[in-house]
This record gives C-alpha cells, sequence and structure tokens, in this order.
C-alpha cells in the first residue's frame, strides 16, 4: 500500500480517487482536515476496503512512526500543505509549520522506516514530495520557461515555504540516500478546488451574480494544468521516476488571467447561459496581490523525454469539464461556503 498526506483537499482527493480507480492498491490518507480538506471529496470511497482516512498531522511524530510501522507502506506521496499564496500573505505561520516542519518531521519518519526495511523494500521504497512551480520565482515575458535547473527565486510565504522543503527533500536524498522524486507543478483547476483559488472563485461568483475580482492589471500569466493530468504525471513519477531527480510538470497553456477569465465567462455563458447579458460585465479590477509573481511558465520536456508523459486535456476541454462540474456540484460548493470560507472572503476581498 502507499501512504498519501492531505488526500482530502483538491489535488491529493483528485489522486486517491484516480489511484484506487487506475491502480487499485490500497491507500491510507493522512490528513488534519484543516479548512481545505473535505472529506466530501472523498464521499464515493465510502466503504471501500483499498481506502483508510486517518484525521491528523505530519507533524505528529508519534501518529507517523505508528502508521508507518503498522500500514507498512512501499511509498509515500506528500500532497499535504498549506496551498493559498493569498493566505501565506494574511497569516505565514501555518506555512512555516505546515510546509517546512511537517514536511520535515515527515522526512525524518519516512527516514526511520526506510532505514529499517529489508532488500528488496528498501531499494524500492519511494518518498515523492508534490511541489509547485512558484519555487522558480516570477519570469519576464521572453524569459525561457522554468526548468529543473532553474535556480530558486520564491517571492511570496508560500512559495518560499515549499522551497523550504523541496531543500529537506533534496538533503534528504543526498545526505541519507532516501530514495526521494520531486515533482514541481504548475496551476491546477478541476473539480474539488477550494473556491479560494482563481477558477473556482471565478465560477462560483460568477453563478451568485457577484463581482469576478480580477488583481491588479490582469496581466499576470500562469501555465494551467487539468488535475487529472498531475495525478497521472504523479504516479507515472512514482512508477518510472529516478531517486533524487526533480520532474517539472505542466500544460504548456500559458494565459493572461484577464483572458482566462473572459474564457470562463464565454464558457459559462454557453452552459448556464444568464437571462441577459454576459457573465464578463462582472469583472472587477481589484488592488494586487502584494508581490505579484508576473509570469509563470514550464518546460516538461524531461517528464516527457524520460517518461513519457504528456497531458491529455487541453486547456479547452479540461475549462469545459470543470465548468460543466461545478455546475453539476451545487451541493458541494455550498458545503464549503459555509463557515471559514465565508470569513476568508470578508478578510481578503473587504479591503480591496
Ligand atoms: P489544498 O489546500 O486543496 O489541500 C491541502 C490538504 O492538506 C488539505 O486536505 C489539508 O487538510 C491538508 N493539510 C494541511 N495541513 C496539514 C497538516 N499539517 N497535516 C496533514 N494534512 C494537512 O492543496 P492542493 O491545491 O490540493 O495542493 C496539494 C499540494 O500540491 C500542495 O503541496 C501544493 O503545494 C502542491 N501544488 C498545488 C498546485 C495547485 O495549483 N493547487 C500546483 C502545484 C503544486
Ligand atoms: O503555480 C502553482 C501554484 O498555483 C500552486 O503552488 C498554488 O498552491 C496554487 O494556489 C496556485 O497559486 P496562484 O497564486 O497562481 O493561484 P491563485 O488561484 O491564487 O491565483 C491565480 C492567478 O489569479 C494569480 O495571478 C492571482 C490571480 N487572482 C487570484 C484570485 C484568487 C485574481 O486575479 N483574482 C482572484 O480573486
Amino acid at each position: 500500500m502507499i501512504l498519501v498526506t492531505g488526500g482530502a483537499g483538491f489535488i491529493g482527493a483528485n489522486f486517491v480517487l484516480d489511484w484506487i480507480g487506475a491502480v487499485g492498491e490500497p491507500v491510507v490518507n493522512l490528513d488534519k482536515l484543516t479548512y481545505a480538506g473535505n472529506l466530501a471529496n472523498l464521499a464515493s470511497l465510502e466503504g471501500d476496503a483499498r481506502h483508510a482516512f486517518v484525521r491528523g498531522d505530519i507533524s505528529d511524530r508519534p501518529l507517523l512512526a505508528g502508521l508507518l510501522a503498522q500500514h507498512r507502506p512501499r511509498a509515500i506521496v506528500h500532497f499535504a500543505a498549506e496551498s493559498h499564496v493569498d493566505r501565506s500573505i494574511h497569516g505565514p505561520a501555518d506555512f512555516i509549520e505546515t510546509n517546512v516542519v511537517g514536511t520535515f518531521r515527515l522526512l525524518e519518519a519516512a527516514r526511520a522506516h526506510w532505514s529499517a526495511l529489508g532488500e528488496p523494500d528498501k531499494s524500492a521504497f519511494r518518498f515523492l514530495h508534490v511541489s509547485t512551480d512558484e519555487v522558480y520565482g516570477s519570469l519576464g515575458p521572453d524569459d525561457p520557461a522554468f526548468s529543473e535547473t532553474t535556480a530558486y527565486a520564491p517571492n511570496s510565504p508560500y512559495s518560499a515555504s515549499k522551497a523550504g522543503s523541496d531543500h529537506l527533500v533534496r538533503a534528504y536524498h543526498h545526505t541519507y540516500g532516501l530514495p526521494t522524486l520531486v515533482t514541481n507543478c504548475s496551476n491546477n483547476y478541476g473539480p474539488f478546488q477550494f473556491p479560494e483559488k482563481l477558477i473556482p472563485l471565478m465560477i462560483v461568483n460568477a453563478l451568485a451574480g457577484e463581482p469576478l475580482p480580477v488583481y491588479g492589471d490582469g496581466q499576470n500569466v500562469r501555465d494551467w494544468l487539468y488535475v487529472g493530468d498531475h495525478c497521472a504525471a504523479i504516479r507515472r513519477v512514482l512508477e518510472r521516476g529516478r531517486p533524487g531527480e526533480v520532474y517539472n510538470v505542466g500544460g504548456a497553456a500559458e494565459m493572461k488571467n484577464i483572458d482566462l477569465v473572459r474564457n470562463l465567462c464565454a464558457t459559462l455563458d454557453g452552459l448556464r447561459p444568464r437571462a441577459s447579458g454576459t457573465y464578463a460585465e462582472r469583472i472587477t479590477f481589484v488592488k494586487d496581490r502584494p508581490g505579484h509573481d508576473r509570469r509563470y511558465a514550464i518546460d516538461a520536456g524531461k517528464i516527457r523525454r524520460e517518461l513519457g508523459w504528456a497531458p491529455a486535456e487541453t486547456f479547452e476541454t479540461g475549462l469545459r469539464r470543470t465548468v460543466r462540474w461545478y455546475l453539476d456540484h451545487a451541493d458541494w460548493i455550498a458545503g464549503v461556503q459555509s463557515g471559514e470560507y465565508r470569513k476568508w472572503i470578508e478578510r481578503n476581498y473587504g479591503a480591496r
């Protein structure tokens, strides 16, 4: 079996669902269930013996030691993190606790578990750390895309905390020989994404008739990847990646935020037309995010050449699937819009 951390969040839940569907190997899913963790994402696995959910913190040493001793996973796939840049600006402490200290604790537990394994289990063990393209900083309009050798230059507390965790993972391979793998991926979108991130926030606001807040001049560029393609990349890296290596993952779908939001509005106009007018009428430019990275772009040549991975979805097909999913899951949206999420909206957008 494998141990997944953060498997009740957006990408983690998609990964667990895809893994059980595509591979069928049992998963122990360790998740603290912060505001971003949602067991409703895993409702379709209820009663499935291949999925064991454990509520807990990756910083909890005894819990980690107990889980590894009990389940003896052949791999750890580490998603658990604080993941939202805006939240890291308002309150960086949780990002250091989970992304840096939590990853350190998980690495320590993994090292103890792995060191005690006999062969061939020891050589076959893998620690896969799921990271982000944001660790490379911000690109100018004509700069080449981020490659695995691009120097780290994180600009937000979030990206700095992820960079710190990447360095720890690197060091655990270099110093102790732990068979690690790191993936640095671009912006994901798809089902179960919490509506604090650009695409689901715009869908949810559009359907509610609320403003669509575009930061700054809307010219910031992101490189978008459908979450199912990210999950497939992680499976491929776990299966065939070389220990100690880093793999960049991206969709070759660079887009300015304003173009993305207009495209999204046009998709919604087609699938759920308003009584009159277009959703794009609600686009509003608001005060920029402090330190806002201008452009991200990923060169995914290494994972394509070495491991034969390429995205299956184009941005057009992925966006349509995503919009349809949100239209079909009003109950899921209502569930996450209660409580903490409403307070966050007030804190982030109230003063913009
Ligand atoms: P998310 O915020 O939706 O989910 C994070 C999950 O981790 C939640 O279920 C949460 O409860 C859990 N968690 C948080 N702190 C924890 C702790 N201390 N112990 C145990 N569980 C904890 O995040 P996401 O968007 O699914 O991202 C998952 C991973 O992928 C993160 O490491 C993120 O940095 C990385 N990543 C995300 C993107 C993206 O576009 N969303 C792109 C590249 C990489
Ligand atoms: O690049 C990978 C990263 O992508 C991941 O590591 C992060 O976990 C993930 O949150 C995402 O970070 P971004 O900051 O790029 O994502 P976000 O959805 O917050 O914002 C995308 C872009 O849209 C960014 O340029 C800011 C802008 N934006 C965002 C929001 C929430 C707006 O213009 N308006 C908004 O309301």
